[in-house]
């Protein structure tokens, strides 16, 4: 069964889940897990490159990120976040996300209501995952979306074009609850949210934020798994002091 038929079979019956990933090792690590789907994310811009957004992102950083994950990830499908510009238009996303498709990937996701391009790409059996609510990549402030009625309305309806337009499933990020209920309720094909409630068919979290990378970065809806930063400060320090008072390397680590 395809890969994508298997997430859709998901709604309404077991919860989707969902990680971001952009190396190697990691990838591995969550091969070996029980989670249902890899992105690699624009997020990357922030949590690798240390930019303030994704928007400076460029294919080329997405796909060296992209071949890394897929090497590391066999066995789950790995999705490639199309950055800005990378979808364009019709012609340079499909290009575009045949480039992804290359390197390993086995869908791609785009932000926003670009329905034309993702039914291009439907249409040319390239699985698509499609991207509501705050849109990182053209966003100017980040806060939660569809707070108003008409806004949440035209959620909906958007919801449901990118559903006609033959989308996998799809993110919806940082919502209120109730409309990440209310589009979950409307469409079949499953919501996977970030900071958009407890009703969607799956949750999504980007890895760095829930092992807890960033002690300082803390939106509401953040769960921290892990508090890693700490982990390895604590890690480095003990090596520092070995190595200042010659107990490392010792017998065990060295070679004879
Ligand atoms: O770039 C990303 O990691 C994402 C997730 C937050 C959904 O788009």
């Amino acid at each position: 069964m395809r890969f994508e038929d298997r997430i859709k079979q998901k709604k309404s019956q077991e919860k989707i889940v969902m990680l971001t990933a952009y190396d190697y090792q990691t990838a591995k690590i969550l091969d070996e897990t029980s989670i249902d789907m890899i992105l690699v994310g624009d997020s990357l811009g922030m949590v690798f490159q240390g930019c303030k957004d994704t928007k400076s992102v460029i294919i080329e950083d997405m796909i060296y990120h992209t071949k890394a994950v897929a090497k590391g990830a066999q066995n789950k499908p790995v999705i490639g976040d199309m950055p800005l510009h990378s979808d364009a238009s019709s012609e340079i996303a499909l290009k575009n996300a045949m480039r992804f498709l290359d390197v390993g990937a086995k869908g791609v996701k785009i932000e926003g209501i670009k329905f034309e391009t993702i039914r291009a790409l439907t249409d040319a059996k390239i699985p698509v995952m499609g991207h509501l609510g705050l849109l990182p990549q053209t966003a100017n402030v980040y806060k939660v979306r569809g707070k108003n009625p008409q806004e949440a309305t035209q959620m909906v309806e958007d919801a449901l074009e990118l559903e006609r337009c033959g989308v996998f499933s799809m993110i919806l990020e940082c919502i209120p609850e109730t409309l990440g209920e209310r589009i979950t309720k409307s469409i079949d094909v499953p919501t996977v949210g970030i900071g958009a409630g407890k009703f969607c068919d799956g949750q999504i979290l980007v890895i760095n934020d829930m092992l807890g990378f960033d002690e300082g970065f803390k939106p509401k809806y953040l769960k921290k798994y892990l508090h890693i930063s700490k982990q390895i400060s604590k890690a480095v320090e003990t090596f520092s002091v070995d190595v200042r008072a010659g107990g490392y390397p010792d017998d065990e680590h060295s070679y004879h």
